[in-house]
């Protein structure tokens, strides 16, 4: 575990001394007019990406590298953003994410595309002028790009050895402004603190690709001013854990038979405890 925690450090660190470089040599020009395109021609391109994102992780075997190519890729393809007009179409006109879209946890996040293999998901998120996220980490490491407008990323260290449940200690590290075709990254739990926000007075939209390593079913959001960590859950998530907290409530004669019916051994970790918490209360 503790050689596990080095590794991420370790990468985090080669990632970060790359930073400069990589964002000289990422930033493409926006291209000419394309309005020659058909939209099956621009969704084309997203699809070569796609191809391309799944082909770099065959090839790749470390996650510098990885990352590396990975912005390279995203870099491209927010550089050309009139693919992503196709995809608004098929938005709504309600066509488009048909059995894939994911009840993730934000409002304004689209699925692009999922991976066959589940390696890699492609989300999109639309921002509002000045809208802003909250501070959190992530279950596998990921690559964000501007589509358009202008995207506000802070990263921070935790300090703290995240032993005491609930509480955190957060340094700002970074602070920095992301304009189309320019990319971040992010790697797994505390090694991927960071917060995004519009910075601008227009809509903003961030493409970001993702590689899922932590199978945990939550993400934890951080307040560094009250120095307190939250466990955030996708909207399915959320429901069925609630509605074990309310079976709590209920007659334990009806609602034992019904968690344990429902107790199975794919529940993920979190969610077995509170099953078996409000079990072992209803036998009290
Ligand atoms: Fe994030």
């Amino acid at each position: 575990m503790l050689k596990r925690r080095k590794n991420w450090i370790e990468i985090r660190k080669i990632l970060h001394i790359n930073h400069g470089l990589m964002f000289a040599g990422m930033v493409l020009p926006i291209s000419p007019d394309r309005a020659g395109m058909t939209r099956e021609e621009q969704m084309d391109k997203f699809e070569k990406f796609c191809g391309e994102y799944q082909k770099m992780l065959s090839e790749e075997k470390t996650i510098v590298g990885s990352v590396e190519r990975g912005r390279q890729l995203v870099a491209e393809l927010t550089s050309q953003p009139d693919w992503f007009c196709s995809y608004l179409e098929r938005i709504i006109s309600h066509e488009a994410s048909a059995g894939i879209e994911r009840a993730g946890i934000w409002s304004n996040e689209y699925t692009i595309y999922r991976s066959p293999d589940k390696s890699f998901i492609v989300l999109a998120y639309i921002w509002e002028a000045g809208q802003k996220d909250i501070i959190h980490d992530h279950n596998g490491w990921g690559v964000v790009g501007t589509l358009f407008g202008k995207m506000r990323e802070k990263k921070y260290k935790r300090l703290d050895d995240g032993t005491k449940e609930g509480f955190c200690e957060l340094q700002e590290e970074s602070n920095e402004v992301l304009g189309p075709a320019e990319t971040t990254f992010v790697l797994p739990l505390n090694n991927g603190l960071h917060v995004m926000d519009n910075a601008a007075d227009e809509i903003a939209v961030s493409i970001n690709v993702y590689r899922k390593l932590i199978d945990r079913n939550y993400i934890q959001s951080f307040d560094p001013a009250e120095k307190k960590v939250t466990r955030l859950f996708p909207g399915r998530t959320l429901r069925e854990l609630l509605a074990v907290k309310a079976l709590a409530e209920m007659d334990p004669s009806q609602t034992r038979e019904i968690l344990q019916k429902a107790l199975g051994p794919s529940k993920p970790p979190f969610l077995k405890k509170e099953y078996e918490e409000v079990l072992q209360k209803l036998r009290a």
